[in-house]
């Protein structure tokens, strides 16, 4: 049967649980782990495409950074980590699709300040394809967006499981016919989507896009995007930018590991002409090409 996701064994799923490469379905953790209890975990979620997977060294970077911000310590050291990650892309016979990562603070009797008998961190890793026809399309005809307010925590920059402001903003997206919520916080200026990084093109053609600091989480996309958007002499200015300065901007956009969607319309309203525009066209094209080059290079 022809599902649209591409996986060359669709059957067998195998995940990763603490040292072990399961049957996806047997697949679990402790009834204890904090992760389950108290979202006290972080997550990475890598592309896969044609069997690479994409910016692995900045997703680890970060994923370094969210256990220092939290103390847990690497589950295991970045070397053999990430061949896990290979090996679970492998094993589940992913060409194009998503590797999910994530590592608890481990299983332990429930109680909030973080326990001193320092537990083993729990590591879990899944791959799976995806719906590769849908997301091409997405990235040629473009997405509409929302504006929802910010209601996450303050440490935006840790990316922790704990998602449900973020699920909520993406449901009453769905909701309303659009696929992303772009986010605005107290101050009038959207932080960034639900999931995603937000980026304006704005009247002199500069790429536009929020700094980094505790608000916003460090998107890998992001990342490489101004290093490919460095190397392509595309000008970018980091700034704060409101919805009113999306409505009135060329063109606008939103960038995560699936990659760099135009944004056509906010709350219904057209941005640009309404369609995908050429700075856009050309971040997509200069992000593919160096994520690609990495990819390969570290292959
Ligand atoms: N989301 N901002 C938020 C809140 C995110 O959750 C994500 C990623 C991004 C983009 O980050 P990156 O470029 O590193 O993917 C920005 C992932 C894909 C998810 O939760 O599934």
């Amino acid at each position: 049967m022809s599902h649209g996701w591409n996986e060359r064994r669709p059957a067998g799923r195998v995940a990763y649980v603490d040292g072990r490469y399961v049957r996806h379905g047997d697949a679990g953790v402790h009834i204890e782990d904090r992760g389950l209890q108290l979202g006290d975990s972080v997550y990475e979620v890598c592309l896969v495409s044609s069997g690479h997977l994409m910016d692995e060294s900045e997703h680890l970077d970060r994923l370094e950074r969210s256990l220092r911000e939290i103390e847990v310590a690497m589950p295991m050291p970045r070397g053999p980590l990430a061949l896990v990650m290979r090996e679970v892309v492998r094993r589940n016979g992913v060409c194009d699709g998503l590797l999910y990562l994530q590592v608890t603070r481990g299983a332990v009797r429930r109680d909030h300040p973080i326990p001193s008998s320092q537990p083993r961190p729990t590591l879990m890793l899944t791959a799976r394809g995806m719906d590769v026809d849908g997301l091409t399309r997405r990235k040629e005809q473009g997405i509409a967006a929302i504006t929802r307010p910010d209601e996450r925590w303050a440490r935006r920059d840790i990316k922790t499981t704990q998602l449900l402001a973020n699920l909520l903003a993406k449901t009453e997206a769905r909701k309303a016919g659009a696929y992303e919520a772009l986010l605005v916080d107290d101050d009038g200026f959207i932080t960034e989507g639900s999931s995603m990084n937000a980026w304006i093109v704005d009247g002199e053609g500069r790429l536009v896009t929020r700094s980094l600091t505790h608000e916003i989480l460090p998107g890998v996309t992001r990342r490489v995007i101004l290093d490919a958007a460095a190397e392509g002499q595309l000008p970018v200015v980091e700034r704060s930018f409101t919805p009113e300065d999306v409505l009135t901007a060329r063109e606008a956009f939103v960038s995560a590991a699936t990659g760099v969607l135009p944004v056509i319309t906010l709350n219904g309203r057209k941005i640009g002409d309404g369609k995908a525009g050429p700075v856009t066209r050309r971040v997509q094209e200069l992000y593919g090409r160096l994520a690609e080059k990495r990819a390969l290079d570290r292959a």
